[in-house]
């Protein structure tokens, strides 16, 4: 039986470790040429070595890293079926008068401008791919606030405005586009602190690897715009945006 994504070409940033890490193996495992993206240049080399893919550098707040690697992805694959934007940091800092310029500027510049360039840059590559298709790794803190931590909430949330505006138009060029919001996924983001850690103090964790299976459903399914929630155990849900009045 042919691998469901034998003949895709994905590009994962982010994908030196953590949900990038486990999304990459799972299209390496069901087909797909991989190329795993990262500023960890060791990191992502790793993983790309362990799943059979390649390795390109690509720090996702760079727009001249994007159009290089556009170049070389087109050059060297002549196009890409799948994009999985999933780079991103935490800050944690809930003062909002303490956030120094530089922090502000490094969240925003990857959590939200990093998924910006990408698509820009890569939706040429994507349009005339049967079946093209993005997904965006967001948050539950694009939906909701995160006190803790609200520079992070404030970049995540951008991602609801990209996607749900620009999905129409890409779905008129091919091209389904839709998000991640997993909950607390036990990787490098955490910062050290442990599942156990954070089971017994009541936080529900799940593993990179359920994410990516979520992933592969959304995937899978013919939404084009929505925010799947994703909690342990559970199938990726559609978050229920409300109309806004008057609209
Ligand atoms: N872990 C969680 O609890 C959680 C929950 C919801 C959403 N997320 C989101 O999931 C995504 C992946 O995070 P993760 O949990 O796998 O964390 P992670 O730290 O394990 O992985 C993030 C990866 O992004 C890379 N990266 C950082 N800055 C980059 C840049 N400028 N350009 C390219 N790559 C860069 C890192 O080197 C790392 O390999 C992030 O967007 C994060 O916001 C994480």
């Amino acid at each position: 039986m042919l691998a469901p994504l034998a003949d895709q070409t994905a590009v994962v940033t982010g994908g030196g470790s953590g949900i990038g890490a486990a999304t990459a193996a799972r299209f390496a495992r069901d087909g797909a040429t991989v190329v795993v993206t990262d500023v960890d240049a060791a990191a992502g080399e790793r993983v790309a070595a362990e799943i059979g893919g390649s390795f390109l550098a690509l720090d996702v707040a760079s727009p001249a890293a994007w159009t290089a690697a556009a170049r070389h992805v087109e050059t060297t694959f002549g196009g890409l079926d799948l994009l999985h934007l999933n780079a991103g940091i935490r800050l944690g800092e809930p003062d909002v008068v303490a956030l120094s310029d530089a922090d502000y500027e490094r969240i925003i510049s990857i959590n939200q401008h990093g998924v910006f360039y990408g698509l820009r840059a890569m939706v040429p590559l994507l349009e005339g791919r049967p079946g093209a298709q993005v997904i965006v790794t967001a948050s539950r803190a694009s939906l909701g606030p995160l006190p803790n931590d609200f520079a992070y909430a404030m970049a995540k949330h951008a991602a609801v405005g990209l996607v749900r505006s620009v999905a129409p138009a890409l779905l008129e060029r091919g091209i389904r586009i839709n998000a991640t919001c997993p909950a607390t996924v036990d990787t490098g983001f955490l910062g050290g602190v442990g599942r156990e850690q954070l089971e017994a103090a009541g936080v529900a964790v799940m593993g990179s690897e359920e994410v990516a299976d979520g992933i592969l459903a959304i995937l899978g399914g013919e939404t084009t715009g929505e925010f799947f929630v994703q909690l342990p155990g559970g199938e990726p849900t559609p978050f229920a945006f409300t109309a806004v009045p008057g609209r």
